[in-house]
């Protein structure tokens, strides 16, 4: 089973849209996925909720409530966490996971949080125990923002405590398809393609990564 773990401490960074689409792209390629909600929010599990009959299928899982029970036949688990997910909870959720996304939205507070956060994890050192595989993406991007630039120099350059750097793949456009997608429990894979097409081609450095041996640890 692929388990992904979509992380950032900061709240609005774009987890909650990175789970639930990736889960529906899953899904709508025949998938069997899982959404794991850690966030008591539950905005996943609110999705999945708004989620039509007609879309195929996706088990959500409560996993703030009842842990991480997933039916044995699931190919995929997209794991959504929770905002100021710090120490023992950061370590856990890790666990779990054998890839990890981190959304990071190109704002000065944003990139300062992420900084902090990418120090955070580099101290745990369960990242260096287990092996699990890191990549950031800019979220929430608008065209010709400047801070971009500077997201961009950050997340070219986070490393792990082996010196090896998190790859950064891709950046997630600033969009109204993705409030439409959230509003009724869609992913914007399932929207029709003309209207998404420019959307989705930011998602493809992202999807090959993860189809990639490069996102699977070797031992897990
Ligand atoms: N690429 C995007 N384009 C437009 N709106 C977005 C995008 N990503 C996130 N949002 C919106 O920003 C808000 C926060 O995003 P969310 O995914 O819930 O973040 P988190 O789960 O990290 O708190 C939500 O209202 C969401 O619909
Ligand atoms: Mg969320």
């Amino acid at each position: 089973m692929r388990s992904i773990l979509i992380l950032n401490a900061k709240g609005g960074s774009g987890k909650t849209t990175v789970a639930t689409n990736l889960a529906g792209y899953y899904a709508a390629e025949g998938a069997r996925v899982a959404l794991a909600d850690f966030d008591p929010q539950g905005s996943s599990t609110d999705w999945l909720a708004a989620r039509p009959d007609t879309a195929a299928r996706i088990h959500g899982v409560e996993a703030h409530q009842r842990g991480l029970r997933v039916p044995r036949s699931t190919d995929v688990v997209i794991m959504d966490a929770p905002s100021r997910t710090h120490e023992e909870s950061l370590a856990s959720l890790l666990k779990r996971a054998q890839t990890v996304i981190i959304p990071v939205v190109p704002s000065p507070v944003d990139i300062r949080a992420a900084q902090r956060f990418f120090g955070e994890l580099r101290a745990l050192r369960t990242l260096v125990q287990k092996d699990v595989k890191i990549a950031t993406v800019a979220s929430r991007v608008r065209e010709g923002a400047r801070t971009t630039e500077d997201l961009e120099d950050l997340l070219m350059d986070v490393r792990l405590p082996s010196g090896r750097r998190f790859p950064f793949l891709t950046w997630i456009r600033q969009s109204s398809n993705y409030l439409k997608a959230a509003e009724r429990g869609m992913s914007i894979f399932e929207f029709a393609p003309l209207a998404t097409a420019a959307d989705r081609e930011y998602w493809q450095p992202l999807l090959r990564w993860l189809a990639s041996a490069r996102s699977i640890p070797r031992n897990g």
